[in-house]
């Protein structure tokens, strides 16, 4: 008799049966994974979040029900009764947990088609599908072994976070979305109000103030898995609404926080089978520069570029020397091995170096013996040989170098740092590489608007030695404030916090904040300041970011559920998209065409 479909009840999940469970009579649901018909016998891979089992219609034992296996096709739903059978030593299947066994079904339901997917479920083994069509078709493609296996990992790591903050005595506490613009540096999204016609909420990019606000309120130990939300260029580790692991406490120094959140990281770490050693290597700002041209290193390899100001100085070489007398520098990078790239492979480096800010790119080789370079009618012979050796450069290596404004040169070089990496093979991408960033300027000059910004944000508090210089010296003043980097990713940031509110304002008129602007964006904090604020600080991580990283994906679109494209948009609801004249008069607001 055929079971009715109303009273059927999964049993098992499909990553569950095992050789003990021979003999069971069970009942499975799940998706149609593949189909192979083999005459008399039709295999079906039945698919849950759990995993694949394999179900056997045999003609001749259940006829019915071989006769309605031959409908399934791929993503039909279906329910399964049957037995649980082991497989013949030749026929288990390694590969997945259950394939010791195989359910021979007596029946099976069918509890909804699918229209033939537009995305393959199935690893195919072929070219993964365009990401428009996975985005478009997100619930799909969320359906793949690799995008389930992604978001279980992002719940443990949102679990085992809860776990250790909990255990360590921080509260999660939520902070409200429809706020006030915070500066992080980005733009804000906002909101308008209908009842407040005219007035706008913004969403918050970080819920810094509130944080803050919350030891002034003595709830000592703070932490929250928070959705921030900014609206700037995307890039592969941008998302306009992502998530922090957002942390506050009162009383900290900086080495409280490294101490809380280390260990944390070797945890997170462990989800994944790696081991990471402590304490994470600490890097003051202008050491990373110096070494890796950029705040954000990956440690997990050297090249590390190589100052040759002092050999360019006096050196025949025009360009350089009239960059070095502006003020530039002149730095290297060497390849080991790299005398060997091409003519051609030297010009695309040098493009690259272009794209990235160099004036241009230049170098110095020794191959089969002979000193080759661009600059050998500039320099001579033994000037060359000088400034090849200074490079830390040997036979057969290959040295790159670039001059010009220090900025230019410290992006290009760190970016050709990692291209280079990246052909030779030099990373070791099982490791997890930390380290923390310290001693950050407090400000930085931005060229275009011509005023200084803070370089965290404007509620880190300058270190104490160098509040004097606030006025007369904004560029020599240092943060207390420090970045966690990942594998040459930023996946943390944050400070010691200013608890009083003479300095806060200090820092406030260094960026050009008036008294007026300042008390009328953040009137609320300076007031607060008035009242007993403790000192405190804390730190932010990427969510999003770490948990890409600890599953080796490229972007962190690949490890959030319903992620917006590279351009902010999400092509499955199709948003951001126009509204009603209604909901517009309703909240007084008129759209003006853009080339208006
Ligand atoms: P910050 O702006 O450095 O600091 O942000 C903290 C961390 O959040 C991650 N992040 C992002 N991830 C995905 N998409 C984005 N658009 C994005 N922007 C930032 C980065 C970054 O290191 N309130 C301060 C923290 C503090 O001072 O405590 C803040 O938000 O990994």
């Amino acid at each position: 008799m055929r079971e009715d479909p109303n009273t059927l009840k999964r049993t098992h999940t499909c990553g569950e049966l095992r050789p003990e469970h021979e003999g069971q009579r069970v009942v499975l649901m799940g998706w149609v994974h593949r189909r192979r018909d083999l005459g008399p016998l039709t295999f079906i891979d039945l698919r849950d979040r759990e995993g694949l089992t394999q179900i056997v219609f045999n003609q001749e034992r259940q006829p019915d029900a071989h006769a309605r296996a031959k409908q399934l096709r791929s993503e039909y739903v279906i329910a399964v009764s049957g037995q649980v059978v082991r497989r013949t030593p030749e026929t288990v299947n390694p590969k997945i947990a259950t394939g010791d066994v195989e359910v021979l079904a007596d029946d099976v339901i069918i509890l909804n088609p699918s229209k033939t997917p537009p995305i393959p479920i199935a690893e195919t083994g072929q070219a993964p599908p365009a990401e428009e069509l996975r985005l478009k078709y997100r619930y799909l493609d969320l359906r793949r072994t690799r995008m389930q296996r992604n978001l279980r990992l992002r719940h443990r790591v949102a679990l085992t976070i809860r776990q250790y903050m909990d255990a360590h005595g921080f509260l999660e506490i939520e902070t409200p979305m429809l706020i006030k613009s915070t500066p992080e540096g980005a733009r804000d999204f906002i909101v308008p109000s209908r009842l407040h016609r005219g007035k706008f909420y913004a969403l918050p990019q970080s819920p810094q103030l509130f944080k803050q606000l919350l030891m002034i309120s003595g709830l000592d130990k703070y932490f929250q898995i928070v959705r921030c939300f900014r609206d700037e260029d995307l890039r592969a580790d941008r998302q306009p609404e992502f998530t922090q692991l957002d942390i506050e406490m009162t009383f900290p120094t900086p080495d409280d926080i490294f101490a809380l959140i280390e260990p944390l990281m070797q945890q997170l770490c462990a989800l994944v089978d790696a081991r990471v050693e402590r304490p994470f290597p600490r890097l003051t700002y202008a050491e990373a520069m110096e070494r890796y041209g950029t705040d954000k290193p990956d440690v997990r390899f050297g090249l590390e570029l190589i100052d040759l100001t002092e050999h360019f100085k006096r050196s025949a070489f025009q360009p350089f020397v009239r960059w070095i007398e502006r003020g530039g520098t002149v730095k290297a990078i060497t390849v080991p091995r790299g005398a060997r790239y091409s003519r051609k492979q030297l010009d695309e480096l040098t493009e690259f170096a272009r794209r990235h800010g160099a004036e241009g790119l230049t170098w110095i080789k020794v191959h089969e013996g002979e000193v080759k370079s661009p600059l050998r009618k500039a320099l001579g012979e033994s000037q060359m040989e000088t400034i090849f050796r200074a490079a830390k450069a040997d036979a057969d290596d290959l040295a790159l170098i670039i001059g010009g404004r220090r900025d230019d040169v410290l992006s290009s070089l760190g970016a050709l740092r990692l291209e280079i990496a990246r052909r030779e093979q030099l990373i070791d991408t099982s490791r997890f590489a930390f380290v923390w960033i310290v001693d950050f300027p407090m400000f930085e000059w931005d060229r275009d608007e011509e005023r200084w910004n803070a370089m965290h944000h404007p509620f880190t508090s300058p270190r104490d030695e160098d509040l004097d210089k606030l006025e007369t010296d904004p560029a020599a003043v240092r943060a207390k404030a420090y970045d966690l980097v990942l594998n040459g990713v930023e996946i943390g940031g944050g400070s010691i916090r200013i608890h009083r509110r003479d300095v806060q304002q200090r820092v406030f008129n260094v960026i050009g904040l008036s008294e007026d602007a300042a008390r009328q964006k953040f009137g609320f904090l300076l007031e607060a300041l008035e009242y007993g604020t403790p000192p405190h600080g804390g730190i932010a991580l990427g969510f999003d970011r770490l948990v890409m990283l600890l599953l080796g994906e490229p972007s962190i679109r690949e490890v959030i559920a319903f992620p917006k494209t590279a351009n902010a948009t999400d092509l499955m609801i199709d948003s951001p998209s126009e509204v009603s004249e209604e909901q517009l008069r309703e909240l007084g607001l008129q759209i003006i065409p853009s080339d208006s």
